[in-house]
């Protein structure tokens, strides 16, 4: 989400602000111990469990789970972009984001011009085309919605489109786009293909469906076939302008009647969009041909608390809600809703809406199936609910899950109803279990079982100067613990970078897999004095070693099966572990705490 803004400017950045300075502009904070307090700006509360950390440069609130850096923050708070959120906290800090990349991450006026003045071209081109009209009256598409969503029609042909920009932009009207710059603009907006034997107009013959940003600028089209040569739709590729996977068709015009819907709608389709709003519903969107993304789900709930995927009832339709619900899960929070629709076999929300008009289409969404319903209705379909065995699969299925969902009640309500359905109550046998100091966080959320790896984590991405007490790595070769790959990862990282902040360390790792995992851990409560931090840190790793251990020595064939080398292997093991064991129970009487 950077765009071209180096890291390197974003690092400074982060160091030079501070996030408690930053929010109190905005938020009146309370000191409490080493953090400060407020109601949080982001859910309606009334005790305070918005937690600002001066030591991360991170905020968290425990009620909802809006979490981030100050740069998170001025985009949540103000509902700024991230180039124009660090453009402007940049100048509350006195620093000039580098023009190379303010010109990079904010592609050149020309495309734009170039987009638009494509748009215009279709449109007018509709006007005149018998053959398109036809089509669309046949789909029933009124002319209101025609105008409203800027449908245009790229005729048939090779160069109209280039000969006419050509014209427009100063071109010598001979070879089409005449113009070299303007011909190389047309083919950055990606108005172009090429061929042997030159450049020709990529959309031909087809009705084509301008899609905009969120400023409501032309950034890509789709163009629907009226034959059927060549795939159905063909959509712009991507460009300096055109991500698919950032953008959402319709988004531009369903938030122009309304900055904050109550619900909005995510289909598959232009046509979808395109229909649903001429029976009434102004409030849908569609993916652009591609599963829903995190970015994109994100943008959904910016713009509404309630988003409702509506998907086709066939496999295919399944497998996108299921995509789009793994979008969803690290980005619910309270105050946001997700739900799904799916529409019987053969039909889509446009041939719906049209035979069964506004009132039963209405009728469908008001009764979709919440997140949660879809949640475990696809794990218990897939497991045999009558059996133990079963049940601990859908445990250890949707467990991991149900984890992505950022700390919060819905969190709570999802373990709770995993544990009802699993009849096994994971949470106490998690806190029971808990190793180390085995005391729960503070703040409202319950405890995440504390294991030795998440505690190991959770204090590198708080103290990345723990690194240096990881010790030798190579103790653990072989070993395929889950999670250890990004132990090792995190310790290699935080040992060439000890003293960021947490929130440093998560802008940079902001596209990585384990990101959302890392933001839950980075909001765990830590004893405040550095030499119990430094034991707590040892121990886990020590714990994570019993572990590995603990696994080599169970994976051990019997022994009367052994060799001598390998009696004397396993023998060996053993020792360790007992050494292992021993270490814990002495750090634990040195720091007075039982286990
Ligand atoms: P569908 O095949 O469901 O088409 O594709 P549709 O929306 O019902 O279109 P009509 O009603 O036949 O005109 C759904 C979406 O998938 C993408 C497009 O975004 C389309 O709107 N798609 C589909 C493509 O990108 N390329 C294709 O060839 C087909
Ligand atoms: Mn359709």
């Amino acid at each position: 989400m950077g765009g071209l803004i180096p890291e390197s400017f974003i690092q400074e950045l982060l160091g030079r602000l501070d996030i408690v300075e930053v929010i109190e502009r905005h938020v009146p904070l309370k000191r409490a111990g080493r953090e400060y307090q407020a109601c949080c700006p982001f859910h309606d509360e009334k005790t305070p469990s918005f937690t600002v950390s001066p030591q991360k440069q991170f905020y968290h609130c425990f009620g909802c789970g809006a979490h981030g850096s100050v740069i998170g923050f001025a985009m949540n708070y103000e509902g700024l972009e991230f180039v124009d959120a660090v453009e402007d906290l940049a100048r509350h800090a006195g620093l000039t984001v580098p023009r190379e990349a303010i010109r990079k991450a904010q592609p050149s006026a020309g495309l734009y011009e170039v987009m638009e003045a494509a748009a215009c071209f279709y449109q007018d081109q509709l006007k005149t085309s018998q053959e398109a009209i036809d089509y669309l009256k046949r789909r029933g598409m009124s002319g209101e919605i025609a105008k409203e969503f800027g449908v245009g029609f790229a005729p048939n042909g090779w160069d109209n489109l280039m000969k006419h920009l050509g014209k427009r932009f100063g071109g010598d009207g001979k070879r089409p786009g005449g113009d070299e710059k303007k011909l190389s603009l047309l083919h950055r907006a990606g108005l172009l293909s090429e061929g042997k034997s030159g450049s020709y107009d990529k959309f031909r013959h087809r009705i084509m469906f301008p899609i905009h940003d969120r400023r409501g600028r032309v950034i890509g089209f789709g163009g629907r076939a009226l034959d059927d040569d060549g795939p159905k739709y063909l959509n712009s590729p991507e460009t300096e302008l055109f991500h698919k996977g950032r953008e959402l068709y319709g988004l531009y015009l369903a938030r122009k009647g309304q900055a904050k819907l109550q619900q909005i709608i995510v289909v598959e389709g232009y046509m979808d969009v395109a229909a649903l709003a001429q029976f009434g519903f102004h409030n849908c969107v569609a993916t652009l041909g591609t599963a829903t993304t995190g970015d994109q789900a994100e943008l959904l709930f910016r713009a509404a608390s309630e988003v409702v995927y509506c998907f086709d009832g066939d496999e295919a339709g399944r497998k996108a809600a299921w995509r789009a619900l793994e979008a969803t899960l690290p980005r619910l929070r309270e105050g946001r809703q997700a739900k799904f629709l799916f529409l019987p076999d053969g039909e889509d929300p446009d041939t719906m809406v049209r035979s069964q008009g506004a009132g039963v289409f209405a009728a469908l969404l008001d009764a979709a199936q919440p997140l949660s319903e879809f949640f475990f209705d696809h794990f218990t379909a897939a497991v045999d609910m009558a059996s133990i065995d079963g049940r601990a699969k859908l445990v250890e299925m949707a467990r991991p899950q149900v984890e992505m969902i950022p700390g919060g009640v819905f969190h709570d309500m999802m373990f709770s109803r995993l544990e009802a359905l699993a009849q096994h109550r994971l949470l106490t046998s998690r806190s029971r279990a808990a190793g180390g100091s085995g005391k729960a966080p503070i703040g409202r959320k319950p405890a995440q079982y504390r294991t030795p790896m998440r505690t190991a984590l959770a204090h590198l991405v708080q103290n990345p100067s723990l690194a240096a007490l990881a010790g030798d790595m190579n103790r653990f070769s072989g070993c395929d613990l889950p999670g250890i790959e990004i132990y090792r990862e995190l310790v290699d990282f935080c040992a060439k970078h000890p003293n960021m902040t947490t929130a440093q360390l998560l802008e940079i790792w902001h596209e990585h897999p384990a990101r959302p995992h890392l933001i839950t851990l980075a909001s765990w409560q830590f004893p405040g004095e550095e030499k119990l931090l430094a034991q707590e840190f040892r121990d886990a790793v020590t714990g994570i070693e019993l572990q590995w251990t603990e696994l080599q020595i169970a994976h051990t064939p019997k022994i009367v099966d052994l060799g001598p080398d390998e009696k004397a292997a396993l023998l060996q093991l053993q020792q360790h572990r007992q050494a292992l064991i021993e270490t814990l129970q002495g750090d634990q009487t040195q720091t007075g705490v039982s286990g």
